[in-house]
């Protein structure tokens, strides 16, 4: 036993009496308990807020030397929420900051409170917090910060308190999923390559090699470059990402009613008549009078992705943008998020499965058979899904986004995700923990010690 061990032994005796420490004896699994005490002083802990645009949420995860996901009381991370996002705040930023308060706390009373100077917080908003301009999300993310730095001795850093740009997102999903998987600190092409369809947007993201990474296309002045450098677990990884905005599931159904033609659309099921809002704008919504038509929604969502778009790279997926190339790296694709989500609701994927293998040609399948439907029986059909009236045009839109956008043949095989088994858990596949990883990866253990 090391001499951490020692000193727990140690309290263990002087704490003997209480009854907290004999509930502990009573356990039989005292001895692996007693392991992880020993280990606590070179445990390392993260704490990252997800900035949703429904809610706000806090995710605190513990790692052992070796960067391993170790259990935080019952469970392999802490996570608490409240709601509404920060966004519904918007010219409140001190009630915006308030909100988030009780999580501050929470994440207070399960970090060691000497270990919290050395723990890296941080609070990445997303999609809503974008959507209500720069003026009103800085107010807020500055109330934030100073909430953190009153309330709080969590290791800060101002960059950390921020939108996250949906590259990163990309990344630290990437992280997150190869990262849960055991793929990380063995070479690129054992990798796998994710897309994450979001509501705003869609990120693929995928290892390339060191000579794809150096003929990589530049990138316009003020824009993401393709490809970033990751060292992770003592290797180093040329990730190639990007984030299509305005290609997410909820944004893409904005393109495709701006698309069509005529009064009616055809990817909305019959029977329907309707607006649909996304970012403040409306959109007239009303099926056809004999119902949706999978050709036809094929057709506008197929316009939607704007696939004639000047390609100055060479190889581009769709709007213009490279492809990065292909290879080893995007060979096994992970899909996630909403295409997880509309899949297990139609029986693609078997919605108390945490992952399960697919092809595009699933989607068109399941397309077929849904847009033939009307609204009323789709609702029958498929109780679990939510937004009924857009499963046509949602899984047309997912169907044609694998197959013309990323350009994957429709037999292609690939994982729907959206948890991982990690040891006895399923974690979810998702950015927060990617960003815990990257944080401390990029933080050697040493500099910690100098508290
Ligand atoms: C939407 O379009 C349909 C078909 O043209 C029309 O009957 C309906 O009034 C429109 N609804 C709105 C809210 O504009
Ligand atoms: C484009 O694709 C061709 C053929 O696969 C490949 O040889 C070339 O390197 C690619 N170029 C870029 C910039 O991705």
């Amino acid at each position: 036993m090391s001499h951490a061990g020692d000193h727990a032994v140690l309290l263990l005796v002087l704490l003997a009496s209480s009854s907290l420490i004999s509930t502990v004896f009573g356990d039989p699994v005292l001895g692996r308990k007693a392991g992880i005490t020993t280990s606590v002083e070179k445990a390392r802990y993260a704490v990252i807020f997800d900035g949703g645009s429904t809610g706000s949420r806090v995710h605190v995860f513990k790692f052992d030397e070796q960067m391993d996901l170790v259990k935080i009381g019952d469970d392999i991370e802490f996570f608490a929420q409240v709601k509404p996002g920060l966004s519904a705040y918007a010219g409140e930023p001190q009630e915006a900051a308030e909100s988030i308060a009780p999580l501050l706390e929470k994440a207070k009373g399960v970090v060691p409170k000497w270990l919290q100077k050395r723990t890296p917080l941080k609070l990445g908003a997303t999609a809503g917090l974008r959507l209500i301009g720069e003026e009103k999300s800085g107010e807020i993310l500055e109330a934030v910060r100073d909430l953190v730095i009153r309330k709080s001795k969590f290791q800060y850093n101002p960059k950390w308190i921020a939108i996250l740009e949906g590259s990163q997102e990309g990344s630290y999903m990437w992280i997150a999923l190869n990262y849960l998987l055991g793929n990380l600190g063995g070479d690129f092409s054992k990798t796998v390559g994710v897309v994450d369809l979001g509501g705003g947007s869609v990120q693929m993201a995928y290892a390339v090699s060191d000579g794809a990474a150096a003929n990589a296309p530049v990138v316009p002045d003020g824009q993401d470059p393709y490809i970033t450098k990751e060292y992770l677990k003592e290797k180093q990884y040329n990730l190639y990402v990007h984030s299509y905005l305005h290609y997410g599931l909820l944004a893409a159904r904005a393109e495709i009613l701006k698309a069509k033609n005529g009064p009616f659309s055809y990817c909305i099921l019959g029977g329907f008549k309707g607006t649909y809002t996304y970012n403040g704008e409306e959109y007239n919504a009303t099926a056809p009078p004999e119902g949706a038509s999978y050709d036809k929604c094929r057709d506008v969502a197929t316009a939607a992705l704007n696939m004639g778009a000047y390609c100055e790279a060479k190889n581009c997926t769709f709007n213009g943008v490279w492809s990065g190339g292909g290879g080893a790296g995007q060979a096994n694709l992970y899909v996630a998020s909403y295409f997880y989500d509309r899949a297990s609701q139609v029986g693609i994927v078997d919605g108390d499965a945490p992952n399960g293998k697919s092809t595009p040609a699933a989607f068109a399948d399941a397309a077929l058979k849904v847009c033939s439907l009307s609204v009323e029986d789709a609702k029958a059909a498929y109780p679990m899904a939510w937004d009924v009236e857009y499963l046509c045009m949602d899984l047309v839109y997912e169907y044609t986004l694998l197959v013309d956008g990323f350009g994957l043949e429709p037999t292609k095989e690939f994982t729907l995700v959206t948890k991982v088994k990690y040891g006895e858990y399923y974690v979810d596949a998702a950015w927060p923990l990617g960003d815990a990883i990257e944080t401390l990866s990029s933080q050697p253990p040493q500099l910690h010690q100098i508290a």
